[in-house]
């Protein structure tokens, strides 16, 4: 349907701002089901798969308002206790809303969620903890059915620290019986986000952000209001188009704190780091050196959603990098992409070896998925002459007005239609 048009090789620079973070947003929404009442959200981006849980809210009886940035829920007359196949297909997020519902309505009626196609997305620790929280889960291939009259707290080890089952642990523990401890927890901020928003409506929440949290469950949550934090990956995808381009970029509301694990790779690539308040100042050296190891894990480590952003910058770079995607086992589809324009690039199995090039040329490429889809469009922005970027709808998950805000900072892109074909992008819900 729509295609980016981007003419390459333009010289970038100013400000460019961060949206509020999609990961922290999405299990907050399944959450507010916890909280009978009017909750306020501020600095919501507008994204698609933040619209799939608005529409999924708004299936189970929830009224939700937007007002700019800001989202107004009210979850007082929760009349559905089902989740359609279709709205849990339309993200990975949609399971969230399993611990959430059986504690609302003690029953939860759905399938295995969608997400991008990155590897294997098993929910297996997600079932498995909600079982040691009292749910009687059972499965027949397509449809999940999920019972419990009242949660009760436990000790659960989690193998791997998996983001969405410690946030599902979370939402299932906060109105459980007793206490629930969580070793090996996953550290993100958006889980310490989700913990402070739960808190302020009453939650007794201990430890996000630490590999073991404990939850005391409490009798009932107060409806409140929260800001988001802003969105760690967009800051990272904003600081690789400045050090691909820009000989100085200021990238605006950001967490710094967030930013730890990837700031070192930037400055192992030559660039210059300035931070003050909510403000990074990113200067780039003429050519950029290439960085030696990148291999991604959980937080604190480097970020998974970073891996394919990063790795169309050091296309570029002087020297050979090398990449080990530890997290997800099907995260390279960018790549064969990434080719057309020239990029050296080889694969065996988890590692990714990356030979800079001095030069990128056009090439009319397709999203594969949403952080594969943000790279191609680095990569065009690095190009020289005209490329197109498809599949857009990956992108609109992740990304809110892409290109708007960085022809803002002098990217030559705009918006095209060129086929007919490929799926729609979101519209923005009311
Ligand atoms: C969240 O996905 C993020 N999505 C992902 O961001 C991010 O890449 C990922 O965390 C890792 O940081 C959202 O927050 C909406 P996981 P999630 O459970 O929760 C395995 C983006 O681009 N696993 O931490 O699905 C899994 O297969 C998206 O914004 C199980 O084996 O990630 C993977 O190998 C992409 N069983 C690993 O854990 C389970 O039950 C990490 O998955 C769950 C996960």
């Amino acid at each position: 349907m729509e295609k980016l048009v981007i003419t390459g090789n333009q010289p970038l620079g100013g400000e460019i701002s961060v949206h509020g973070s999609k990961n922290a947003v999405l299990p907050i929404l399944a959450a507010t089901l916890l909280v009978k009442g009017e909750t306020v959200l501020h600095n919501v981006p507008d994204l698609s798969d933040v619209n799939a849980s608005i529409e999924i809210l708004r299936h189970l009886g929830a009224s939700v308002k937007r007002e700019k940035s800001t989202l107004v829920i009210d979850t007082s007359n929760i009349v559905n206790n089902d989740i359609p196949e279709e709205m849990m297909r339309e993200m990975r997020s949609s399971i969230i809303f399993l611990g959430s519902l059986v504690t609302r309505c003690k029953e939860a009626l759905i399938c295995p969620p969608g997400g991008c196609d990155i590897g294997v997305r098993p929910i297996d620790l997600h079932l498995n903890s909600l079982r040691k929280l009292g749910a009687q889960i059972t499965e027949n291939g397509s449809c999940i059915h999920c019972r419990a009259q009242k949660l009760h707290g436990s000790k659960i080890f989690l193998t791997f620290p998996s983001v969405g089952a410690t946030e599902n642990i979370i939402i299932s523990s906060v109105l459980a019986k007793g206490k629930t401890t969580v070793i090996n927890a996953a550290r993100e901020p958006e889980i310490s986000d989700l913990a402070s928003f739960l808190n302020s409506c009453g939650a007794k929440i201990f430890g996000a952000g630490e590999s073991m949290i404990e939850i005391e469950g409490v009798e009932e949550l107060y409806p409140n209001s929260h800001t988001v934090i802003p969105d760690r990956i967009v800051a990272a995808t904003y600081m690789c188009a400045g050090a691909l381009q820009a000989k100085e970029l200021v990238v605006k509301n950001v967490r710094a704190g967030h930013l730890v694990p990837i700031i070192p790779v930037f400055t192992e690539m030559g660039c210059r780091i300035y931070l003050s308040g909510n403000d990074l100042k990113l200067v780039s050296p003429k050519r950029l050196k290439r960085v030696k190891n990148i291999k991604t894990m959980p937080y604190p480590g480097f970020p998974t959603d970073c891996q394919s952003v990063l790795m169309a910058v050091l296309s570029k770079a002087k020297g050979t990098s090398v990449f080990n995607e530890s997290v997800f086992d099907g995260r390279y589809k960018h790549i064969s992409e990434l080719r057309r324009f020239g990029a050296d690039i080889t694969v065996n199995d988890r590692i990714a070896v990356v030979n800079g090039v001095r030069e990128l040329y056009s090439a009319n490429v397709y999203s594969t998925d949403l952080r594969g889809g943000a790279s191609l469009v680095l990569a065009a922005l690095a190009a020289n002459g005209v490329s197109t970027v498809g599949n857009l709808s990956h992108i609109d998950r992740g990304y809110e007005n892409i290109e708007k805000n960085l022809s803002e900072i002098g990217a030559v892109i705009e918006l095209s239609l060129i086929h007919i074909s490929e799926p729609t992008r979101h519209l923005r819900i009311s």
